[in-house]
């Protein structure tokens, strides 16, 4: 069985920031035009493998999931953190959130046909990731894709970093995408963007699939 510290200790401190981080984050995607760019593209591949919903991995207060869903395909949340979860069903009633845990999903195997996954395996520590790719690749249907959302480095080994919730990772998209690789998911295509006022780091995105 896997220890569930690490997820008791970031559910604490999301739950700690809930409402801090809705009111910074929530309308971040109208000046982050590359990233909405990147889900049209998502949106437009998971239609047309039109195999089952997406589910937005550690979705935060739903403002991807919303963002996503009114792009078409049929989208629900799952968050760590019961207060982020509150907070997105009153954002987004019409929408689905649960509270769950990446590294064990109550999903059944092959039942979606996509993955959002932005900033949400931050704090994993690095030896755990390769299981959580595991349970993606587990949920996911054949042909279905993956958009991991990381704080990036040029540095083939993980770093820590005094992120502003809880210790997190900033990872090197080729290692990231080595690991996804091993895991059965493929690289589609990647995105590294420099930081905009505000942030410290290069931003990355990877767009995976799981073999068909
Ligand atoms: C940095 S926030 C990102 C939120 C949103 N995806 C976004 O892009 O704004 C990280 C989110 O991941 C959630 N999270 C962290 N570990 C998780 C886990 N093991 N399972 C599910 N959610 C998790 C946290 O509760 C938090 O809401």
């Amino acid at each position: 069985m896997t220890d569930p510290f690490p997820s008791l200790e970031a559910k604490a401190a999301y739950d700690a920031v809930a409402a801090q981080y809705a009111e910074l984050f929530s309308d971040s995607l109208r000046t982050r035009p590359l990233e909405r760019a990147l889900l049209a593209a998502f949106a437009e591949l998971v239609l047309a493998g039109d195999s089952g919903p997406v589910g937005d991995i550690g979705c935060g207060p739903g403002h991807v999931t919303a963002y996503l869903k009114a792009l078409g395909p049929d989208t629900f949340g799952i968050d760590l953190s019961a207060e982020m979860v509150a907070l997105a069903r009153r954002a987004h009633p019409d929408l689905k959130f649960d509270e769950g845990d990446m590294t064990a999903l109550d999903l059944p195997d092959a039942s979606l046909s996509g993955i959002l996954a932005l900033y949400s395996v931050i704090h994993t520590p690095p030896p755990r990731l390769p299981a959580v790719f595991a349970e993606f690749h587990r949920v996911l249907a054949r042909g279905g894709h993956l958009l991991l959302g990381f704080f990036a480095c040029d540095d083939p080994v993980p770093q820590g970093f005094d992120h502003k919730v809880l210790l997190a990772y900033r990872w090197s998209p080729d290692t990231l995408a080595d690991l996804l690789r091993r895991a059965g998911l493929v690289e589609v295509a990647r995105l590294l963007r420099e930081p905009h006022d505000g942030e410290r780091f290069q931003q990355g995105h990877l767009l995976v699939r799981k073999r068909s």
